[in-house]
């Protein structure tokens, strides 16, 4: 069973935006996958999704009622077969945290969308823009899809 884990600074705003919307798309689909989220930092360790994030969720029928922010651990480099970062910065804090040999497991989350590959999923906790964030997972979401499909 493929295992995901999408992964930002916090683990209150974008990961689990993210997490919720591959929640959603994984049953639909019926790919069979296995989504959890998590933060490179511990300051909101034990926090529900910020209130922005709780809107777009509610919107889109997503059920955030067990999602708490975490950190991420060393075990979950060995767990997780994706683990999915927003921004470069997540990306390079997730390569200086992970056991060698798990590095190729680590991915920019708009990597897979054509013509965007290096940008980053903007950070609502500073833009205040919850729905940026959420047009910009929604345009990832099939093709990350079509990725874990693949993954043997
Ligand atoms: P996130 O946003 O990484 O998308 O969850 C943030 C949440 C909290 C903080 C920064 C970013 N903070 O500084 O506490």
């Amino acid at each position: 069973m493929t295992k995901v884990l999408f992964v930002c600074l916090g683990n209150i705003c974008r990961s689990p935006m993210a997490e919720g919307l591959m929640k959603k798309y994984n049953e639909e689909q019926r790919l069979g996958l296995v989504i959890d989220s998590a933060a490179t930092s511990r300051w909101e360790v034990g926090n529900p999704p910020y209130a922005g994030t709780q809107e777009i969720l509610k919107r889109e029928n997503i059920d955030f009622s067990g999602m708490y922010a975490r950190q991420i651990q060393p075990k979950d480099f060995e767990e997780f077969d994706w683990i999915i970062g927003m921004d470069h910065q997540n990306v390079k804090d997730l390569m200086r945290l992970a056991p060698s040999g798990t590095e190729e497991k680590i991915h920019l989350y708009m990597e897979v969308v054509p013509g965007k590959e290096e940008q980053e999923v903007p950070d609502p906790w500073y833009t205040d823009n919850f729905e940026e964030t959420y047009q910009m997972l929604s345009e990832g979401l099939s093709l990350w899809g079509e990725k874990f499909g693949s993954y043997s």
